[in-house]
């Protein structure tokens, strides 16, 4: 394939935010990686909308890198090429949430090697850390904070106080939110790596509409400012756990008291903690996002599939996902000025076996709130005391809100 013996000749489609800097990155590391793999790395062509030929490029290619994002033609692409024996460096979430499995089997049947380490998570080696290092440990949880957008946004919210408009306005100011934030703010888009990062940790295939995910337009400012108040701060938490022996993947916000892992990550950085028997904790984070951050994950990916071996996923065996698990909860009560409301509130509660932890009363008259947290309990259990409590309407002056609460603290 190689044009002489140490040329290697690699066919970029894409030349956007992470393409543009990819394309820039690669020749000022040519001499360096000749130095490591003996081969020196050449853009042999490039693929936009409206320039270039993607036959052309890949028979000119001894590896493909695919940064055009989307499904479509990315899926067509990366299939051709790896059937023409190439191997392929992606960022592609969605692409890979969605058809993984296909793609993951053609690159075993064909020998060639598929990496993605910028699609989870930017620059951040978790890819690598749980498919090579940790390829000895048997994985109990995967917990993520893998979208920057919203973990500006809701850092900003609790630092400043603002809405959630304000703090978005804030990240697109700063260019840590698109123009239009939808697959950030409502949690798919960090419902697609988390499919990807338990597909790799449980060894079983997770496809996007099997996630259950929660964004964050909804999370008011008060929520933030109480639960300061009881020793909490909120991150958009994607988790991948093992679950009366089958496995759940979801993405929501949740509340984590300060000696979690993540509870101090702010800011547009991505963090993931693994936790196993075998390795107690371990927690990678960095820069989740931003084109030279990603092109140069991506050019980490290149330079390893020129060093073989390969390191596709191995054949998947299958854990059945669990939908209903068990989480503590946050709970925010706007009542009534009435005597016996905290009573009957209690008794909604324990009718559903919901028990509360701590509570504070805020305000009065008007002005009054119940803000507590709950013991863990099955969702179910407690989405049925919330129904039964919004059905106390004349005891409640808003619908009540809830935050889960991810309790674990580590020392
Ligand atoms: N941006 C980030 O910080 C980041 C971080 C991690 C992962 N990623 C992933 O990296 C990938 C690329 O993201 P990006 O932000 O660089 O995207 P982008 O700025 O929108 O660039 C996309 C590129 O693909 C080209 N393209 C789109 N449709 C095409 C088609 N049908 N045929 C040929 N070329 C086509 C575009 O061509 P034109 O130039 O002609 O428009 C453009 O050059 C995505 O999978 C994304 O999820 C991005």
């Amino acid at each position: 394939m190689t044009s002489d013996n140490s040329e290697f000749r690699v066919g970029l489609l894409g030349h956007g935010t992470v393409g543009g800097a990819f394309a820039e990155l690669l020749p000022r590391h040519a001499e360096r990686i000749e130095r490591i793999t003996g081969l020196r790395p050449s853009l042999s062509g490039v693929l936009t909308r409206s320039s270039g030929s993607f036959e052309e490029i890949l028979a000119g290619s001894d590896l493909i890198v695919e940064l055009i994002g989307g499904l479509e033609p990315a899926r067509e692409y990366v299939l051709a090429a790896m059937r023409a024996g190439r191997h392929v460096v992606t960022a592609n979430k969605r692409l890979l949430s969605h058809h993984g499995e296909e793609l993951w089997e053609l690159a075993r049947a064909e020998g060639v090697q598929l990496r993605f380490e910028a699609a989870v998570a930017g620059v951040v080696p978790v890819i690598r850390v749980i498919q090579e290092s940790l390829a000895g440990a048997e994985i109990d949880r995967v917990h993520g904070i893998v979208n920057g957008t919203t973990n500006f946004i809701l850092s900003e919210m609790a630092r400043t106080g603002s809405t959630f408009a304000e703090a978005l306005s804030e990240a697109q100011r700063l260019g840590y939110a698109e123009a239009d934030p939808t697959e950030d703010v409502d949690g798919s888009d960090a419902a697609a790596k988390m499919a990807i990062l338990a597909r790799l940790a449980f060894e079983t295939p997770v496809h996007i509409d099997q996630v259950r995910y929660d964004g964050i337009e909804h999370i008011q400012p008060d929520d933030l400012e109480y639960a300061r108040e009881l020793g909490l701060g909120l991150k958009l938490i994607g988790t991948a756990e093992r679950i009366d022996g089958g496995l759940s993947v979801r993405v929501h916000p949740a509340f984590l008291y300060p000696g979690h892992p993540l509870a101090s990550v702010g800011g547009p950085f991505n963090a993931v903690t693994v936790e196993s028997e075998a390795i107690t904790e371990i927690t990678m984070s960095g820069p989740g996002a931003g084109g030279p951050q990603t092109a140069s994950a991506v050019l980490g990916d290149v330079i390893s599939a020129m060093i073989p071996p390969a390191s596709t996923p191995a054949a998947a065996h299958r854990l059945e996902i669990v939908q209903d698990v068990v989480s503590a909860f946050y709970l925010h009560l706007e009542v009534a000025d009435e005597p016996g409301v905290l009573a009957r509130v209690a008794q909604v509660l324990s009718d559903h076996g919901v028990s509360v932890k701590s509570v504070v009363q805020k305000g009065l008259g008007d002005q009054a709130r119940l803000v507590m947290v709950v013991h863990p309990v099955l969702e179910s259990r407690f989405d049925a005391a919330m129904t039964d409590l919004a059905g106390l309407s004349q005891l409640l002056r808003a619908p009540p809100r809830a935050i889960r609460v991810i309790e674990e603290e580590f020392a």
